[in-house]
């Protein structure tokens, strides 16, 4: 079994570059399915996740070829099949984010329900009801959601959240449909903006994405485009975070520093230096980390997927700090293997208390969900001693070479396999 083997290792210093963002490439992905034509795409980040999105894509008819290193050419000229079998949407949710493409390309798609996960119970309602606005049947059988339509037509849909992946979803059958829909509440995240861009590169017609109500006039058809990926703002925020928690001098290239306002906001009140450049952004800390609270929220509020990673932070904290997820449910699953490590946490329902100025010692701990794994990295390079961090896999979902980015700045750190 691999594991990850942390030790203590401060002040890291030097340069790291981010990826293409993982949570924008994977609806792009999925949007590939709305053309007949190629789509170029570039900053494809390597992920265990996006490896799964091509494996579907492939299932359903697309050709995909790396043309470079981290570019790939998908064409989709036929859909050979609208079923997305079990054993890939068991092995990652965001593979449900071909409904709405399928939908829209074919009038009909069958895809295995996908279950909860060790953050929540992440049901999929908003989805269903937006799609049935537009004028889909669906039905649940033997654990699929069949759904047929025999036209997508425009409507008014509101939602009563601001689901990242129902508006995704929505956006992309809505782009081939007949008229005007209208997405009231919702998601207003970059990886939102991202997917809009990409599909009207392709000619699609969506305006208002990155605020409350977005409006797409449905189109007959898309064509060719070549697209890149924006940077991975989590990735960003994680390495930000190991440079204060390590009492670091990290130089984060390849960012958007407006996607990343909530977590500087949070990382200036630790007492972090931060320095925002065009495409970088440097942070300085001298180890000595002031609490903070924190309420997750959706964009532009703090992201829960940096949740994780700042509650390792906090840990050695000079007093109390509390944080609040709202978005998940069950989102303080580290908290059961940070504490192995020493951190000082009560969870109270949706809160974390932290009493700070943990004293972190390594531990044999299991990544419990990607965040969670790159919180256990964050507290390793803390901690006095060894921690040993096994399911690795979880890791690999989402952080690219994180092993190599790390021990280039410094990092005692290793895979063993
Ligand atoms: N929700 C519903 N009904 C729905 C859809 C969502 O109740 O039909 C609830 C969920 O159960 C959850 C909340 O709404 O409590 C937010 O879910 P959302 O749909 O916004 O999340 P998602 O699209 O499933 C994406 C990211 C997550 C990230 C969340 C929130 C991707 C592939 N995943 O998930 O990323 O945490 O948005 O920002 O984009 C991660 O990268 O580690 C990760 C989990």
């Amino acid at each position: 079994m691999k594991k990850i083997k942390v030790n203590k290792s401060l002040e890291l210093a030097g340069t790291i570059r981010v990826d293409g963002s993982k949570n924008a490439i994977l609806p792009i992905l999925a949007a590939t399915l709305l053309s007949e034509e190629e789509c170029i795409i570039h900053d494809i980040p390597k992920l265990k996740d996006v490896e799964i999105m091509c494996q579907l894509l492939k299932v359903l008819g697309a050709d995909i070829e790396e043309i470079e290193s981290n570019t790939l050419k998908i064409t989709v000229k036929n859909i050979t099949t609208c079923e997305a079998p079990y054993e890939l949407i068991s092995k990652m949710r965001a593979s449900f984010l071909v409904m709405g493409p399928l939908l829209a390309r074919c009038g009909n798609s069958k895809i295995y329900m996908p279950g909860g996960c060790a953050i929540g119970t992440r049901p999929i309602d908003l989805h269903l009801k937006g799609f049935k606005a537009l004028g889909t049947d669906i039905k649940s059988e033997n654990g699929y959601v069949n759904a047929k339509t025999d036209k997508l037509i425009g409507n008014y849909i509101y939602l009563d959240f601001p689901s990242v992946g129902a508006t995704e979803n929505l956006i992309m059958a809505a782009v081939l449909a007949e008229g005007e829909t209208i997405i009231e509440n919702a998601a207003e995240e970059p990886e939102i903006v991202d997917l809009a861009n990409f599909i009207n590169s392709m000619g699609g017609n969506i305006i208002g994405a990155g605020t409350k109500t977005i409006r797409i006039k449905g189109v007959k058809k898309l064509h060719k485009t070549e697209h890149t990926v924006i940077p991975d703002r989590i990735e960003a925020g994680t390495y930000m975070v190991v440079a204060a928690a390590t009492g670091g001098d990290l130089l984060i290239e390849n960012i958007v520093s407006s996607h990343l306002q909530p977590i500087i906001a949070k990382l200036n009140e630790t007492g972090a230096h931060i320095e925002e450049y065009e495409d970088k952004i440097r942070v300085v800390s001298n180890g000595i980390i002031k609490p903070v609270d924190i309420k997750t929220l959706p964009y532009p509020g703090f992201p829960t997927d940096m949740q994780a990673q700042f509650m390792a932070l906090l840990s050695i904290a000079d007093g109390t700090s509390i944080i609040h997820e709202t978005i998940f449910e069950n989102r303080f699953m580290h908290a059961n293997e940070l504490m192995r490590m020493g951190v000082n946490v009560k969870i109270e329902g949706s809160s974390a208390v932290l009493t700070g100025k943990s004293e972190l010692t390594g531990a044999k701990v299991k990544a419990t969900d990607l965040r969670a794994g790159a919180a256990l990295i964050i507290a390793g390079l803390i901690a006095e001693g060894e921690t040993e961090i096994t399911d690795v896999y979880h890791i690999e979902r989402g952080y690219a070479d994180i092993i190599g980015k790390l021990q280039n700045v410094g990092a005692k750190i290793r895979l063993e396999e």
